[in-house]
């Protein structure tokens, strides 16, 4: 894994399923971020044709998501499609979302996929670089916001729940030399001054927020499971998918021009990765397999850089977001 040429045989040969016809969903709620576009939308609407009782898709823009839901609803008349409001580049936004979530009656299955691939230094609203805000600290935030609501859905019904962040084999080319930092999250952030215009923030910060994305799962598996949640949390690599993503990157569409699958082939990956491969906790999925994710996450340096993302992400959010109860108790575990 990580290699470019196991990349291109990758894409070339291996070719994403969608699910048996005979998985069945009935009665459970879904819930997918990012859902309105690309592979979310793909995912969101295969599961409804499994006889999902009720899809949550959460949006930036709620008139887009409105559009997906009329698309799944054309396809899948049964299930109960809701449109939410979810912008991950506010901490009161997800504070919102996650506390609507948290009244759920039922939350069984979460794809936690809405993310940002920019070429050039963009700054969001809560002034953090956007890699770092809406694909690490927006999908950290959302994940622990979930975690009460699939615990309790677990209870009730005395099975796992499930919680999928989507990240990326480029996980495994990031160079992360922030680890070395003081404050790593900090690192990440400073880039705006002494790299704007120069050839610093281009795939590189996209690759180190899905080697983030990676580490944060895996901790938050960790400590989930210290407190007893029966949730199956893990990650998945959609490989490189056809889809506006790349929108900004010529590079990477010429390459989706000769490789790429296509998002609903990407989307398979998805809902594979949440509804399959149950008995794997905290696990990395690619090629609709549990895979070993790149050999720094499995190092000791990775697991350290685990620990140290956790406390800066922590901190951070403890500052600058909305308290979250569960945030205290899954930090002393
Ligand atoms: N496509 C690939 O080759 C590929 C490969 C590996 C991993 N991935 C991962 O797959 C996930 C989905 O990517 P995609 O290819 O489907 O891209 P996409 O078509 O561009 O979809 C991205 C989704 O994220 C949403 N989003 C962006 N910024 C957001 C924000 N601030 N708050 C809430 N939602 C936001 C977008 O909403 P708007 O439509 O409103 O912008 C859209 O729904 C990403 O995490 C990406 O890193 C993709």
């Amino acid at each position: 894994m990580g290699t470019f040429a196991g990349f291109i045989y990758r894409q070339l040969i291996v070719k994403p399923k969608p699910l048996a016809a005979n998985v069945r969903l009935d009665g459970k709620t879904a819930l997918v971020t990012g859902a309105n576009a690309g592979l979310g939308f793909e995912a969101a609407r295969e599961l409804s044709s499994h006889g999902l009782a009720r899809l949550i898709l959460a949006v930036r823009t709620v008139s887009k998501g409105e559009e997906a839901r009329d698309m799944i609803l054309a396809e899948s008349p049964g299930v109960t499609v809701e449109v939410w409001a979810l912008d991950h580049e506010s901490f009161v936004s997800i504070d919102e979302f996650g506390r609507r979530a948290s009244e759920l009656d039922r939350l069984d299955i979460v794809i936690l996929n809405a993310g940002v691939k920019n070429l050039d230094y963009v700054e969001t609203k809560t002034g953090h670089e956007s890699h770092l805000q809406v694909n690490h600290l927006g999908t950290a935030l959302v994940s622990v916001h979930m975690l009460s609501p699939l615990s309790r859905t677990a209870k009730l019904l005395g099975s796992p729940t499930r919680l999928t962040i989507v990240s990326s084999e480029n996980h495994f080319w990031a160079n992360f030399k922030e680890l070395q930092a003081v404050n790593t999250r900090a690192q990440l952030d400073s880039y705006r001054d002494c790299f704007r215009g120069l050839d610093r923030i281009n795939i590189e910060e996209y690759s180190t927020s899905k080697l983030l994305n990676v580490l944060w799962m895996c901790e938050l598996s960790g400590r989930a499971g210290k407190m007893g949640l029966d949730i199956v949390i893990n990650s998945v690599n959609p490989g490189l998918c056809a889809s506006s993503l790349h929108c900004t990157d010529p590079q990477a569409t010429r390459a989706v021009r000769l490789i790429a699958y296509t998002s609903a082939q990407g989307g398979y990956c998805l809902t594979d990765a949440v509804v399959l491969h149950g008995e794997a906790r905290g696990a990395y999925l690619s090629e609709q397999s549990v895979k070993d994710p790149s050999t720094f996450v499995l190092s000791g340096a990775g697991r350290g850089a685990q620990k140290k993302l956790w406390k800066e992400t922590v901190d951070l959010l403890k500052t600058e977001a909305p308290v979250v109860e569960i945030l205290q108790s899954l930090t002393s575990v």
